[in-house]
């Protein structure tokens, strides 16, 4: 028997949860399909939460044995468990997850737990353990995230060779860890292992660190982590790994021609990205068109070229974010509730999880230059903070840039303690299409980070008040 549903979200990561709890709340009729034990995704079970809940923990380690003397405690022997900081994190992602499944019950969204394939235009069938389910709707939401890119010549076997979800459970610390990436990934699960000891390498083939950041920010990023211990070995291109020893031997090359080199690892990280992930969706069977990146094609209301079939979330065009995904499955529920909703997409902050953090809303310089957009910008570093001072957390700046002609603030970058919370103040302004001079008129508490931004915003003017 086919069962019948308003909406079906066919992946339960960020995208599909979220949405699925909406459509809930919304009093539609809702099932969410995922073929894991649990709901959460790729970002709860190997991604964001398991990595940020190392780095939380990895970072209270470096606290512990490096900085706490600064601050007149001293502590007899520090000591790393990883067993117990691995289990740490097992329990971080496994209360999370019992979450969704109890704000499913709450919204009444039935948990589907099986591999959806489209049987047609309108249905799918869930291969789930108790046999198979046709399933229906007037409604099919595609959400089935993004999988791991392989580079050509190096086979992840999640032992030596490792993708991100190997790097989250490795059982010892390796001596040589050698990373295939300096992306977003790369250098968050750097960060974990050389702060458990690693020495950490990373192979990146273009001559600069995290694609897409702010130069000037991305600069200071990199010499910051190498004054850490990372080593950067930037413009090579791998082409391949092989197992040596006990180890695995990483063969690299300028990327311009060169003489090859080879880089001896413990255990090889490779992460050079993602890609929409559809395989064994059956997308012909329904007539759902990719484009020409291997995407979802969607329009502006995230609708297929099928009628009745929408897309969301990695699978189609933008950041690989969790929270882009969440809230383009919000808003298509609430489309699809009748309530008039859109996504801002100029207002999506990005954050890298490193110490010091990074983050950043809106353009960067390099974008404004492109565009001959004529703006002015203004800088605060963090050791004119004082919180900062007293955190003795003083690496790192913020940077404001504002509309030449209109003052509006166009882009914010923040690297330093808590960027990422601090992102959220220009995140707002942006959406509410503030200027610089807003934000610099607005009383910020003292002594707090957060008067970075409003220091930079008078920067903009020339006129800091605290350098
Ligand atoms: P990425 O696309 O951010 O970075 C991959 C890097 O690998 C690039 O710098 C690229 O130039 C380099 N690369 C590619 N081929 C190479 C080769 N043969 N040799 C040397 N270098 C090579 O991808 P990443 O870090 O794997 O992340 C995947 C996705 O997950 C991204 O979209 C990222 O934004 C997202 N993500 C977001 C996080 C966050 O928001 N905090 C955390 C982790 C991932």
């Amino acid at each position: 028997m086919t069962e019948t549903y308003d909406v079906i979200l066919i992946g339960g990561g960020p995208a599909g949860y979220q949405a699925a709890i909406r459509a809930g709340q919304l009093g539609l009729k809702v099932a969410c399909v995922d073929d894991n034990l649990s709901f959460g995704g790729t970002c709860l079970r190997v991604g964001c939460i398991p990595s940020k809940a190392l780095l939380e923990s990895s970072e209270r380690l470096v606290l512990a044995r490096e900085h706490l003397a600064e601050h007149g405690v001293e502590v007899a022997s520090v000591a790393l468990n990883l067993e117990k900081m691995m289990a740490q994190k097992v329990k971080v992602v496994s209360g999370l997850a019992q979450g969704i499944e109890y704000l499913f019950r709450k919204n009444k969204v039935v948990g589907v737990k099986g591999r959806a394939r489209f049987v047609g235009p309108d249905r799918i069938v869930v291969a789930a353990t108790e046999g198979e389910r046709e399933l229906t709707a007037k409604h099919l939401v595609i959400a089935t995230g993004s999988e791991i890119i392989n580079l050509p010549g190096v086979t992840v076997d999640e032992a030596r060779i490792v993708s991100s979800s190997g790097a989250l459970s490795l059982e010892r610390v390796p001596g040589r860890l050698v990373i295939i990436g300096a992306g977003i990934i790369g250098l968050e699960l750097g960060s974990v292992w050389r702060r458990l000891g690693a020495e950490v390498t990373i192979l990146e083939y273009l001559d600069r660190i995290t694609p897409g950041v702010d130069a000037e920010v991305a600069k200071t990023h990199q010499k910051i982590l190498e004054k850490d211990g990372f080593k950067f070995r930037l413009g090579v291109k791998v082409v391949g790994a092989r197992h040596a020893g006990e180890g695995v031997a990483v063969q690299f090359q300028p990327r311009d021609g060169g003489a090859e080199e080879t880089i001896e690892a413990d255990i090889l990280l490779s992460a050079v990205g993602r890609r929409p992930f559809t395989e064994g969706l059956g997308l012909d069977a329904a007539g759902v068109q990719l484009d020409e990146r291997g995407r979802i094609a969607v329009d502006e209301r995230f609708r297929t070229n099928v009628p009745g079939v929408y897309a969301i979330g990695d699978v189609i065009r933008g950041a690989r974010l969790g929270h882009k995904a969440s809230e383009e499955g919000v808003v298509l529920m609430e489309q699809l509730a009748g309530i008039g909703a859109s996504v801002d997409y100029e207002t999506i902050p990005s954050i890298i999880y490193t110490a010091p953090e990074v983050a950043w809303v809106g353009r960067t310089e390099e974008e404004l230059k492109a565009h001959s957009v004529a703006y002015r910008a203004g800088k605060f570093p963090f050791n004119a903070n004082a919180r900062a001072r007293a955190q003795t957390a003083t690496d790192g700046f913020a940077k404001v840039l504002a509309d030449a002609k209109t003052d509006r603030v166009l882009g914010v970058h923040v690297i330093g303690p808590n960027a990422g919370t601090i992102i959220h103040e220009a995140v707002a302004f942006m959406a509410f299409g503030g200027a610089a001079e807003d934000m610099a008129r607005v009383t910020h508490a003292h002594p707090t980070l957060s008067e970075v931004l409003k220091e930079a915003a008078l920067a903009v003017e020339g006129r800091p008040l605290g350098i």
